[in-house]
């Protein structure tokens, strides 16, 4: 059985960041002493708690931590604490400053629908049979990264974001999400706003040309208020979704209230091959959630198990953790958001540990084996 020793930095953040961060790595650990990994964690200051202690959310030591790491894990930033800062000085700055020094340009954020919580979907079963795709959204570009301006007061004041992409940040993101798609069903589902938008109408033209490349590959393109009102409608026609930076923000937080959570969806960042990629859950801080033991800590959990698949090609530790997790849900074990009738609502410390003993229980011969087949 290979065994890697693997360096992970550790972003906790802010809100439930601390507490959903600290459950993954519980999980990493029980892998790592059972497979006979080594990973080390390195913690740094990041988003807001970052500017309370070092005065701005990405601080220097932060950023080299993360680029001397194998991989990142980051929880969640932002709070009401910093909300009246200046945008360019908030803790979701340092957010985007880690993005574009690390050339993170990917966003994978796979929707997933565990079994056992088919039933806390809000869409009948019907509508949800087959529900298994892929957002990639591009994440280094669009109006997220072009010049933002607020000038004047009152009635005076006027805003401006500027959307902007070029060929090249399209096709490279574009490219990625073929490349997915091969390893899947081999459909791709490009979305923009080519009808009003010209950086839409490049990014259909850049997909259009590079389906040259990939014949396998069956490719279709939606505008994205149809592709919004389609993912409820018929979710299982998409197999791998690809769009912008901000029709992507969007469209995943749609698309993760199918699996019934947003506390459940991981994601992975990633870009120039001679950076780590970055782990976090796609839910955000909730600062009222915070410290109160409520958070689901499944976000966290599944970007730690998709970090042991992408970054490390560890696929049967992955499976190990991920069906400990199926079973400690059909035992009945639930945060309070994922919660139905019946169900054994625990504090989210109390799930992780009956993830946990799920952990232990599996048979260490069968592990070895699924690993060596890997
Ligand atoms: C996300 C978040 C971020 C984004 C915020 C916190 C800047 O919503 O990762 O989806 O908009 O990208
Ligand atoms: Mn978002």
């Amino acid at each position: 059985m290979p065994q890697l020793k693997k360096t992970i930095a550790v972003l906790p953040g802010d809100g439930i960041g601390p507490e959903v961060t600290g459950a993954a790595l519980q999980i990493l650990k029980d892998c790592a002493g059972a497979f006979g990994h080594t990973f080390e964690f390195r913690e740094f200051p990041f988003g807001g708690s970052a500017i309370d202690k070092c005065g701005e959310p990405l601080p220097h030591e932060t950023l080299s931590g993360c680029r001397t790491s194998d991989a990142i894990l980051l929880g969640a930033i932002g709070g009401p604490k910093w909300e009246a800062l200046p945008l360019g000085t908030r803790p979701e700055a340092g957010l985007l400053g880690i993005r574009n020094e690390l050339g993170l340009y990917i966003n994978l954020r796979p929707i997933r629908l565990r079994p056992a919580l088919r039933g806390i979907s809000p869409l009948r079963p019907e509508r949800l049979a087959d529900c298994d795709f892929e957002i990639v959204r591009e994440l280094a570009g669009d109006i997220y990264f072009g010049e933002h301006s607020l000038q004047g007061a009152g009635g005076q004041a006027r805003a401006r974001d500027v959307a902007d992409y070029s060929a090249g940040e399209v096709e490279r993101v574009a490219r990625y999400a073929f490349e997915r798609a091969a390893t899947r069903r081999g459909r791709l589902t490009s979305v923009d706003k080519a009808n009003v938008l010209a950086t839409s109408t490049l990014w259909r033209q850049t997909v259009s040309v590079l389906a040259r490349e990939y014949p396998k590959i069956t490719v279709d393109h939606l505008y994205v208020d149809n592709a919004a009102m389609q993912i409820l409608l018929r979710p299982a026609q998409f197999d791998v979704i690809l769009t912008g930076n901000l029709f992507g923000d969007i469209l995943s937080d749609e698309a993760a209230a199918l699996a019934g959570s947003i506390g459940l969806i991981p994601s992975l960042s990633a870009g120039r091959p001679d950076q780590p990629a970055l782990y976090e859950p796609i839910h955000g801080s909730a600062p009222t959630l915070a410290g109160k033991n409520v958070a689901c800590p499944l976000g966290a959990i599944f970007s730690a198990t998709l970090m042991l698949r992408e970054s490390f090609g560890l696929t049967a530790e992955s499976e190990w953790v991920e069906s400990a997790v199926d079973r400690a849900l059909a035992s009945g074990y639930r945060t309070t958001d994922i919660a139905e009738p019946g169900s054994r609502v625990v504090g989210s410390s109390e799930f992780t540990q009956a993830v946990r003993a799920e952990l232990r229980k599996a048979p260490v011969q069968e592990k070895s084996q699924r690993s060596g087949a890997s």
